[in-house]
């Protein structure tokens, strides 16, 4: 099978690492990639936004599979365009992406398969923010307010905070630029990412993930795109999982068949497990990252024959997932004022060890590997346990040098420890 692989972060690099492992596999191809990508993958540089242009790579390199990797181009309909051409596609269509894409839609189709997630409104105008903010809050018994951008923004557009003044001045510049705003009912208790192949009404869960949002440790300062990520998640009964797989997930496809927007390929449910129960953050349309690069370092079944039953509508017959034992932990190593205009340019030494994935990374003409991104690197350990994990992603860490580049120290630590408790 020859599969070609759509985007250029640390998930694509580690969907190309996976998929190489897949005796079934034999030709690899990635559209736009990175320095990393680039060892492993025939690299195409083309607009991977253009359902016409990825269609026509895909016939270049005789791809029997096409797996779109961001939201952006699933969004625009990408899929829809290579599957139109008759090629197998890992990815939902234009209409089943608005699960991400639109979170209007996302909270008409939890409603309607009878999810529980935060309740929510739109605000579009200045006038009514005040009066808005008065309904959520800690005034309303929340402990925090949740003010979002109603557009894709990369994890990037949410501010979670207990103080009125912050959450206002959020609200009031995306306002004054034009944009909605999405108030939430703050929701307590831990995270799960919970990643599912689905082709239809067929859900195949992955292993449970826990990612880190914020930048700092013992989630400080902004929100990202993801700092670390680590699986599986020790503290996660196994009745709660087949909860969310049963009473959320299964529900959430089942109403987008009857929509006639059917979801094939990645759903990720987003939630928090709250004290009554989990409830959904938000779903996504895609592998998250840097879950991914945990979730996947685990994988034992063959990843490309999975993708390929879910693209071809015969997920059922799949079969039960085979995982490897212990734990992987993925620290994100991000480049100098990351979440902000990230410094970039700088050379990555140490880059090529085992265990790292690249993500914001070019090779320069003199071949030395550059950072060109906000999240540059992410650093997958594994071992018997995620104490072991931890210790190989830190030790590979302490390896690499990038001027002015941070990471978490504290990522998987707090379950390490047993310290998460429902
Ligand atoms: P999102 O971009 O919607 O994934 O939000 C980014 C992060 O903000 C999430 O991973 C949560 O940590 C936090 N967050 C978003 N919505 C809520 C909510 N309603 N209650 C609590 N935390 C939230
Ligand atoms: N890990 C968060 C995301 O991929 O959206």
């Amino acid at each position: 099978m020859r599969v070609l692989v759509i985007g250029s972060g640390a998930r694509e690099h580690a969907l190309l690492l996976a998929l190489r492992a897949d005796p079934q596999v034999d030709a690899l191809a990635i559209a736009p990639g990175n320095a990393g990508t680039a060892s492993i993958a025939d690299q195409h540089d083309v607009d991977v936004s253009s359902g016409d242009d990825v269609v026509a790579l895909a016939r270049k390199v005789h791809a029997d599979l096409v797996v779109i990797g961001p939201e952006v181009p699933l969004v625009l309909g990408v899929a829809d365009a290579v599957r139109a051409a008759g090629i197998a596609c890992f990815g939902p269509s234009k209409a089943a992406a608005q699960i991400e894409g639109s979170k209007a839609f996302a909270k008409d189709v939890m409603a309607a398969a009878g999810v529980r997630t935060a309740s929510s409104e739109i605000v579009d105008s200045p006038a009514d923010l005040d009066a808005a903010l008065d309904r959520f809050g800690p005034g309303a018994g929340d402990a925090a307010w949740v003010v979002k951008d109603d557009r894709l923004a990369a994890g990037k557009g949410v501010v979670v905070t207990p103080d009125r003044e912050v959450a206002r001045a959020h609200a009031a510049s995306l306002l004054e630029s034009g944009h909605p705003v999405l108030l939430e009912s703050f929701l307590d208790g831990p995270e799960v990412s919970l990643f599912c192949v689905v082709d239809g009404q067929t859900v195949v869960p992955l292993l449970a993930a826990q990612d880190f949002k914020r930048v700092g440790d013992g989630d400080s300062g902004p929100n990202t795109g993801g700092m670390g990520a680590y699986a599986p998640l020790p503290w996660l009964p196994d009745d709660v999982y087949r909860g969310i797989v049963s009473q959320i997930v299964e529900p959430v496809a089942a109403e987008l068949v009857r929509r006639n927007a059917g979801f094939s390929g990645l759903l990720y449910a987003g939630l928090a497990i709250t004290s009554q129960g989990p409830a959904v953050i938000e779903f996504n349309c895609r592998f998250g990252d840097p879950e991914t690069q945990s979730v996947l370092g685990l994988l034992d079944s063959p990843l490309g024959q999975l993708l390929y039953a879910a693209a071809t509508g015969t997920l059922a017959d799949f079969g039960e997932l085979r995982w490897r034992d212990g734990a992987a932990v993925t620290v994100v190593l991000a480049a100098e004022n990351y979440p902000g205009r990230p410094r970039v340019g700088d050379v990555i030494v140490g880059s090529d060890a085992d265990g790292v994935l690249h993500a914001g990374t070019v090779r320069r003409d003199d071949g030395a590997v550059v950072s060109s991104g906000g999240r540059v690197l992410s650093v997958v350990g594994t071992g018997p346990d995620l104490a072991a994990a931890r210790s190989a992603a830190y030790d590979i860490l302490a390896s690499i040098k990038l001027p002015g580049s941070h990471f978490r120290t504290d990522i998987g630590s707090a379950a390490a420890e047993g310290k998460i408790h429902l």
